[in-house]
């Protein structure tokens, strides 16, 4: 017999890791102020852009000498634009621990070439041996993984007395956790995530050294106009001023604008990181009362508070073939969905069968209180069927 189902619902089921939960309090009317059918280079565009990347700057406490540019193609845009101008004079040391950190390894080793880079790799639920980094390589490393839900602790193994450059894909992480800029050349991360933007463009954040490598490095692939960030060996300071290198949407503008007015309304990042802190620790609450489900991070210093991944570790669940196991997971998933309670909440395709639950700073913690009850429900649910 399942039990009745919960009371309480969730007041907004939103609790996919990107795109990821508006802002509370969110409606359309926000985009209101769009400058739409302007030109972005117009004195209002190109002012609304600089906005953008100030407050971010500001937010984010991100040093006075990076540069922050706005970037086509999302997250995925910004790394690349950063690996395709920058890799390849040094050997590259790649770690990865989930699909994403695969994805760079396969953009350096198969399409760069750079065959003779070195990866570390380590299971979903773990972290490589990061202190492995070599000071005279490039690194190239995810703050936070997303499908696996575990984050590097801190930038302790970065040297500071480094010649390589770091290269993070800080997506689910910016926003959400502290991030230690100087030990960074190249961050990047897109809106859709912790701030609940809409997606459409990166943000690309270069340390000082990170453009003395693109002034004096040229790469001997060919470089499309939307990597192109140097011209006659020097930085094109525009990009990061608010002139894009091609055109960008002014209303996914607008919309990001009023995440970071809403993040700065509450406390800026350290009130950012409170809330999803929060969040992470309802679910360690119930993870240690639960029977049946444990997080796919067992350490807790590595452990996300942003894409909170958990494994199923009942006996029952654990004898069933993988095939069926990912399904009974799923089942899980598709359960809160039908009830509207939790959407988009089945793990990653690549990752252990399970669940994903996004806590970043958009998400209410009274919403994953609510859900709690719901995720008991629903696994007796799935059980017992
Ligand atoms: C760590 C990480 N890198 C890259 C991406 C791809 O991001 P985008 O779709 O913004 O390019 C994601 C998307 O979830 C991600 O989580």
């Amino acid at each position: 017999m399942t039990g009745n189902a919960p009371a309480v619902r969730p007041a907004r089921p939103f609790f996919s890791s990107g795109p990821c939960a508006k802002r509370p309090g969110w409606t359309p009317e926000v985009l209101n102020a769009a400058l739409l059918g302007r030109s972005h280079r117009s004195k209002p565009g190109k002012a609304r852009l600089k906005d953008a990347i100030d407050r971010t700057k500001a937010l984010l406490g991100i040093p006075a000498d990076y540069r922050v540019g706005i970037v086509p193609a999302s997250d995925t845009g910004a790394m690349e634009m950063a690996m395709w101008s920058m890799l390849g004079p040094k050997t590259v040391d790649l770690f990865a621990w989930e699909s994403f950190g695969e994805d760079w390894v396969t953009d350096t080793v198969k399409q760069l070439k750079l065959k003779d880079s070195r990866i570390f790799k380590a299971a979903y639920g773990e972290l490589p041996r990061l202190a492995d980094a070599d000071p005279n390589h490039d690194v190239v490393f995810l703050w936070n993984g997303t499908t696996s839900g575990v984050r590097v602790p801190n930038g302790d193994w970065i040297s500071d007395a480094r010649e390589g450059l770091t290269i993070c894909d800080a997506t689910s992480a910016a926003f959400a956790m502290d991030i230690p800029w100087k030990k960074l050349d190249v961050a990047t991360f897109s809106w859709q995530k912790v701030l609940g933007g809409e997606a459409a463009h990166g943000v690309l954040i270069l340390s000082p050294r990170a453009v003395a490598r693109l002034e004096a490095y040229t790469p001997a692939w060919p470089m499309p106009k939307i990597f192109r960030m140097t011209k006659g060996g020097k930085l094109v300071e525009g990009i990061f001023e608010g002139e894009t290198i091609n055109t960008p949407s002014m209303l996914a503008l607008e919309d990001y604008l009023d995440a970071l007015k809403w993040a700065e309304g509450l406390g800026g990042l350290k009130a950012l990181i409170a809330r999803s802190n929060a969040n992470l620790n309802v679910l360690a609450r119930w993870v240690k009362e639960s029977n049946w489900a444990a997080f796919l991070a067992k350490d807790e210093a590595i452990r996300s508070n942003t894409s909170v991944c958990l494994k199923i570790v009942d006996p029952w669940f654990l004898a069933l073939t993988p095939e069926a196991q990912a399904d009974a997971a799923k089942k899980i998933a598709t359960t809160l969905d039908k009830e509207g309670v939790a959407l988009d909440i089945a793990a990653y395709r690549a990752a252990p069968p399970g669940l994903r639950i996004w806590c970043g700073a958009t998400v209410d913690t009274a919403d994953v209180a609510a859900l709690t009850p719901w995720l008991e429900w629903a696994w007796a649910k799935v059980k017992q069927s």
